[in-house]
């Protein structure tokens, strides 16, 4: 039995050199120690030793089982350390090596074209007023004075919702929203998107961005129009650029004007970008017209006001020499990193 035991202790050493986790550990100690295991099942056979061999049998059967019992306890800590090493020398940090390079997203050109005007106007002391993209056929036609007949009311012109509700096609809506909750003075900007039912191309998207403003308030003139105008336009594109206003017909004002300015690009020697002529159409504007000043509920007798308008779109194209809409709307992102972090 002796030898048995001696035997079994050269098993166990074997064995537990070839552990690598704790699962290999728990095996081990289940054959040696369990209940069915190998040193249990020696111990069973005690019995049948005479009474001068049982204390010395078991004094070493008790031995070899602290032995088992040291040595599973040991392995189990070395396992432990091992594992920690494992993690630290996957999880090791090179405080030398230089820094992962994370890239700056970049804003949209529309949203730089609009930062910027909408800074020009408000450091001309404009406020900003926000209206919902979808809107009603009053704020979008009736109180801009638009004739019943007038071709934008069409549905190939215009998406509805229903007999009331409509994807708006201008900004011009928050001038009425705008009447409609402040009293006079007024000096108001909005900007945002609108939506027509144009065939995409490359000057037309069904979906494009507008800025608008009104002025209302006493004794406000054409003389205000054309310096506000004249003072956006050079603060935007340069002291050097001359505006020109273009008399046109808008049912929302009276006069109405369209303004051209003077080539930027070619400084008027032309080119494809006011298509040889020298001059590029920027905006449209006028004088409110005493009806839709009366449909806001502010008297036309005391007040006066001026609105103008202008797509975003078109101004950021010219900017960056876009040529084609569809690039500022098709979120390629090859196209849109070109545009930096500029406000
Ligand atoms: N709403 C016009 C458009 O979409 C732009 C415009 C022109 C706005 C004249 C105005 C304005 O406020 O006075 O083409």
């Amino acid at each position: 039995m002796k030898e048995q035991l001696q035997q079994l202790k050269n098993e166990f050493d074997d064995e537990i050199t070839t552990i690598s986790s704790n699962e290999d550990l728990e095996n081990i100690r289940v054959k040696y120690l369990g209940k069915k295991g190998k040193l249990t099942a020696i111990l069973k056979m005690m019995g049948k030793l005479s009474a001068e061999e049982r204390p010395v049998i078991g004094k070493l059967a008790n031995e070899v089982r602290e032995y088992f019992t040291d040595s599973i306890e040991s392995n189990k800590e070395k396992l432990r350390l091992k594992e920690y090493e494992n993690i630290f020398s996957k999880e090791k940090i090179d405080v030398t090596k230089p820094g992962n390079d994370f890239s700056n997203g970049s804003l949209h050109p529309i949203t730089i074209t609009k930062n910027k005007i909408v800074d020009i106007f408000s450091r001309m002391g404009f406020t900003i007023e926000r209206g919902p993209e979808v809107d009603t056929i009053f704020n979008n036609f009736d109180a801009l004075n638009a004739p019943k007949d007038h071709p934008s009311r069409s549905k190939s012109d215009t998406f509805y919702f229903d007999a009331e509700k409509i994807l708006r096609t201008h900004t011009s809506t928050v001038q009425i929203r705008t009447m409609l909750k402040k009293k006079p003075p007024i000096k108001a900007i909005s900007y945002g998107r609108c939506f027509r039912n144009d065939e995409i191309d490359a000057t037309h998207s069904p979906m494009f961005n507008q800025i608008e403003g009104i002025v209302v308030g006493k004794n406000i003139t054409m003389a205000n129009l054309k310096y506000t105008m004249e003072t956006f336009v050079n603060e935007l594109f340069g002291e050097e650029v001359v505006s020109v206003f273009r008399t046109h017909n808008f049912p929302f004002t009276e006069p109405s004007a369209e303004v051209d300015i003077s080539c930027f690009k070619c400084k008027q020697k032309g080119c494809k970008f006011c298509s040889g002529t020298g001059f590029i159409e920027i905006l449209g504007c006028g004088m409110c017209h005493p009806n839709v000043l009366e449909k806001c509920g502010v008297d036309s007798e005391i007040y006066s006001g001026f609105a103008f308008g202008m797509g975003i779109d078109r101004i950021a194209m010219l900017n960056y020499e876009i040529d084609d809409i569809r690039y500022l709307y098709e979120n390629d992102i090859r196209f849109l990193k070109q545009f930096g972090r500029k406000i």
